[in-house]
């Protein structure tokens, strides 16, 4: 046996041990490089074969290539041993338990008072009216001058409020006392015929209890059309109350005053507990529902509508009273609070 015989086995004997501990693939390809690359000794061996004596050319030639394709072949092989041990790694670590059951997203119910405003946004839009929205930020025109509270009117003590600072300096911009401010914002932008409902949020600096909240919210009416009179605001407003309370429910209108209606009424509806025969939640009967009128010519004035030619009426109506009619809720806080486990109560009321 030659020497170059014996270093090929020799090579053979260290390139499969190198292959074959291998660990990974990088240590892997290292191995191949110093065995099988340009710079290894058996290339090396394979490019001298031409050089050598014929006897040994015909011994060495056929060995040495030998060589190169079973190490070419004993790589190619642990490498796939490599690659699908890697797999079967990671499919042990990674592996999804698909019988686990699923993280269930939370699910919220509506606020009550959203039932009841879509109620009687429903049976408003069935008469052809729109639904409007104003800002709960409101300047001093909006919410007062505009319907017809000068700066020093007694009837703004009746709101006294949150002053914030606004685009004209401090104190400038208040949150809404009521939704009427919603109305001039519509008339100053439409012309009649108009017919919009602004249910909102409205604000007033008032300590809560079971029948105050310093935040409650309003359902504002608003018509302005050629010859409306005090007979289309009274049925309106009738419907209005038949849509928050129930069918059964009787409505009155008593004198009232607003400095932006004339004349002015408060609409009064038969006690949702007794039924308007007289107990501990009413008077003799009867509640309070909210303010209306016909709009005072001073207000189209301002906001350039001719009250020559067109009349307007309006009304600006509490909503948290319905829910509570229609739910048996006693404690206006309760809508202020956010308590999941009374909110939890309305899951799969549906939505009007
Ligand atoms: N804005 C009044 C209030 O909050 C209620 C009201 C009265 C609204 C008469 C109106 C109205 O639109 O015409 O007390």
């Amino acid at each position: 046996m030659s020497d170059l015989e014996r270093e090929l086995d020799a090579l053979r004997a260290d390139a499969e041990a190198a292959i074959a501990s291998a660990g990974d693939v990088p240590a892997l390809e290292d191995a191949s490089v110093r065995f099988l690359g340009r710079k290894a000794r058996l290339n090396e061996i394979l490019r001298g074969v031409r050089d050598l004596p014929d006897d040994q050319k015909r011994v060495i030639g056929p060995a040495a290539n030998r060589l190169r394709r079973d190490l070419e072949a004993g790589v190619e092989s642990r490498r796939a041993e490599l690659e699908r041990a890697d797999e079967e790694r990671l499919l042990a670590t990674d592996r999804i338990d698909l019988t686990m059951p699923g993280r269930r997203p939370l699910r919220g119910a509506p606020n009550p008072l959203r039932h009841s405003t879509r109620q009687l946004e429903d049976a408003f839009v069935g008469m052809g009216y729109r639904i409007a929205e104003g800002p709960e930020v409101e300047d001093d025109w909006h919410n007062f001058e505009a319907l017809n509270h000068p700066p020093d009117h007694p009837a703004r003590s009746l709101m006294d409020t949150y002053y914030v600072e606004g685009p004209r300096g401090p104190e400038s911009a208040l949150l809404r006392t009521h939704t009427s401010p919603v109305q001039v914002r519509v008339m100053e932008t439409q012309q009649p015929p108009i017919y919009v409902i602004c249910p909102g949020r409205v604000f007033r600096r008032d300590a809560a209890d079971a029948t105050h909240a310093p935040v409650f919210h309003q359902l504002e009416g608003l018509a302005v059309d050629r010859g409306l009179t005090f007979k289309h605001l009274r049925s309106t407003v009738e419907v209005f109350a038949r849509a928050a309370f129930g069918p059964e429910t009787k409505a009155r209108l008593v004198p009232s005053f607003y400095p932006f209606t004339e004349p002015s009424a408060e609409l009064q509806v038969t006690c949702p507990v007794c039924g308007g025969v007289g107990c501990s939640h009413c008077a003799y009967g009867w509640h309070g529902a909210g303010g209306c009128g016909m709009v005072d010519p001073n207000v189209l004035e301002f906001v350039g509508i001719d009250p020559e030619v067109y009349t307007g009426f309006a009304f600006g109506m509490g909503i948290e009273k319905a829910p509570m009619k229609r739910f048996g809720i006693a404690d206006l806080r309760l809508f202020l609070e956010g308590d999941v486990r009374f909110l939890d109560q309305f899951k799969g009321v549906p939505v009007s």
